[in-house]
């Protein structure tokens, strides 16, 4: 087993060699730009069209209704400014909810700097929106409705299905930041009652910096206003040279994730229980955040009570997992999503997320629980 052993995840995954394979000929020799009409233009026009139309096979839309991107923060910001500014003469009111990524909720703060009126739903105790709250939400000035599919810190689903349908029935636009969940649960979108959706490749073992926006038919794609402007790629709405590897990498990594995705999911979840029980084993003093079965298969959101995360990940340097609590200057703040939650101020500051993935193993999982168990022990004599 390699130190230290990487279970963070949810914050990025390493690149599954064979979507390297997959991009390397178009850093090397198709270079070209899709643009160009000349044998090199073509050849990369002629990858952008294959991935393209692979992605949307996966997806079960149609190929124009992707527009590529640098990832779900560029895709989640042209959803929501694309949607507020195009939809502005049917009104400027807006829904979202309180523990929505930044790249969601930072357009909105925007947003209703500029003007417009922004209802933030609450959550439950396991994250989850109530989709009554959202009906109830809705006004006839209402234009968007954006809730996330996956959370990141917790992992919790959110019944978008529902919610969607919701939208749908009042006419509203739904969008939703699929960024943690695609290719780690079922996702027929093209099924689903969603609008706009934001994918990004680095969540599942593809390259950085390249994602997309789902932009259901011809009429929405119409009205989204680009926040870009330029030479009229992807169909006008992000404009700048493609990112040809990037939009390979991206292809070839959603492919071998959607078709690994049924027993992978099922040895994910063994992992996480395993590691979970592996940590009550050694205390009872610990919490599980987020939904027990509505989450994210890889990923484990724990509070230990009376330690602080900060101190406790600092015993632990073979591990690498995210805490709950941003440090800054040696204060601990509380996450606002574990706010947003209610989890109790005393649990709060020693929350941990373990986020486990395609090159997690048993052998890793019993010794992290081990690690942190004994850690734990050390650090609050008694437990
Ligand atoms: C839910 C969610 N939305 C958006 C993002 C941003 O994605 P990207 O890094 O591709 O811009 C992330 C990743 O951190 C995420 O987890």
């Amino acid at each position: 087993m390699k130190l230290p052993i990487y279970m963070d995840y949810n914050a990025t995954t390493p690149m599954d060699p064979r979507v390297l394979e997959a991009m390397l000929p178009y850093y090397r020799e198709h270079f070209g730009n899709p643009a160009s009409s000349h044998p090199f233009g073509r050849e990369a026009l002629n990858a952008v069209a294959k991935a393209r139309q692979a992605l949307a096979d996966l997806l079960g839309v149609l190929p124009e209704e992707l527009i590529f991107t640098s990832g779900a923060t560029e895709a989640d910001n042209m959803a929501v400014f694309g949607t507020a500014f195009g939809f502005q003469a049917k009104g400027l009111h807006l829904i979202t909810q309180k523990t929505e990524h930044p790249a969601v909720l930072e357009p909105f703060r925007i947003l209703e700097a500029e003007g417009f009126e922004v209802t933030y739903l609450p959550v439950d105790g396991y994250g989850r929106v109530d989709p009554a709250h959202v009906e109830q939400a809705i006004t006839p000035r209402t234009t968007l409705i954006s809730i996330m599919h996956a959370h990141n810190e917790i992992g919790t689903l959110q019944p978008i299905i529902e919610i969607g349908r919701i939208a749908r029935e009042k006419g509203v636009v739904f969008h939703t930041d699929a960024a943690q969940s695609f290719g780690k649960v079922p996702f027929p979108l093209g099924r689903w009652p969603v609008d706009l959706a934001s994918i990004t490749a680095h969540k599942l073992y593809g390259p950085k910096g390249i994602g997309a926006l789902y932009v259901r038919g011809e009429g929405l794609r119409a009205k989204l206003k680009p926040l870009h402007h330029g030479g009229g790629q992807e169909l006008g709405l992000r404009p700048g040279t493609l990112n040809v590897p990037g939009i390979v990498g991206l292809a070839a990594a959603a492919e071998l994730a959607t078709a690994e995705l049924q027993e992978e999911s099922g040895r994910l979840k063994g992992l996480r229980q395993k590691l979970h029980q592996g940590l009550l084993h050694y205390t009872d003093g610990i919490r599980l955040n987020g939904h027990p079965e509505e989450r994210l298969p890889g990923n484990l959101h724990v509070s230990f009570s009376g330690v602080d995360a900060h101190l406790l990940l600092g015993h632990v340097p073979e591990v690498a997992v995210s805490t709950g609590s941003a440090c800054h200057s040696g204060a601990s703040f509380i996450s606002p999503v574990l706010e947003a939650l209610g989890v109790p101020r005393e649990w709060a500051p020693g929350s941990v997320r373990f986020g486990l993935g395609r090159f997690s193993t048993e052998e890793e999982v019993e010794f992290t629980a081990h690690k942190f168990g004994r850690t734990l022990k050390n650090l609050i004599p008694g437990k």
